[in-house]
């Protein structure tokens, strides 16, 4: 007669069980906390889908969304965009950014130029140009209205990317296409 343990322990499977599913349990618990963690502490990679760069400041470090979007409704955020090109971010009333954003450079000799809130316009100190909010021309020397760009925000980080559709203020294929 064999008298010895059956191989296999019913009560050692379930502590087995038992402990894979506490191990289970802690291990996604632990990653559901640090995952937001780790993905606020690295940093999103620096290129996007189209072109796409992120906003930066102008010690070239990426420009996190809350900081803009912490401004009042209104403002006209400098950053450096595409090609390190000086651009106005635009915050929304609804307290988002705008998805166009209009490069400072002055179509006329490539000054830079300040938002005048008062007047509601880009005026260019060199040659006197002004442009409405979109960048529209509204007095020259400036030929043409100011370049555009897409803004979009995923994460909390600012992707810049070209504008290459139709310019919504003439109808027609942009002049920097
Ligand atoms: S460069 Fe802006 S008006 Fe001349």
């Amino acid at each position: 007669m064999n008298r010895s343990l059956p191989l296999e322990n019913p009560s050692l499977s379930r502590r087995q069980l038992l402990n894979f599913l506490t191990g289970s349990v802690v291990a996604s618990t632990a990653a559901a906390v640090l995952y937001p963690v780790a993905k606020y502490f690295i940093p999103p990679a620096e290129s996007g889908e189209g072109g796409a760069i992120l906003a930066k400041d102008i010690l070239g470090n990426p420009i996190p969304a809350s900081q803009i979007l912490a401004q009042p409704a209104g403002t006209r955020a400098l950053v450096a965009g595409l090609a390190g090109e000086p651009t106005y971010l635009i915050v929304k009333q609804e307290g988002t950014l705008d998805n166009m954003g209009i490069v400072d450079n002055c179509t006329h000799l490539g000054c830079t130029f300040p938002w005048n809130e008062n007047d509601q316009q880009f005026q260019c100190p060199c040659h006197g140009s002004r442009y409405s909010a979109d960048g529209s021309v509204i007095r020259g020397p400036a030929p043409l209205p100011l370049k555009l760009v897409h803004i979009a925000v995923t994460d909390n980080a600012i992707w810049i990317s070209p504008w290459l559709e139709i310019d919504p203020r003439t109808n027609e294929t942009p002049w920097w296409v």
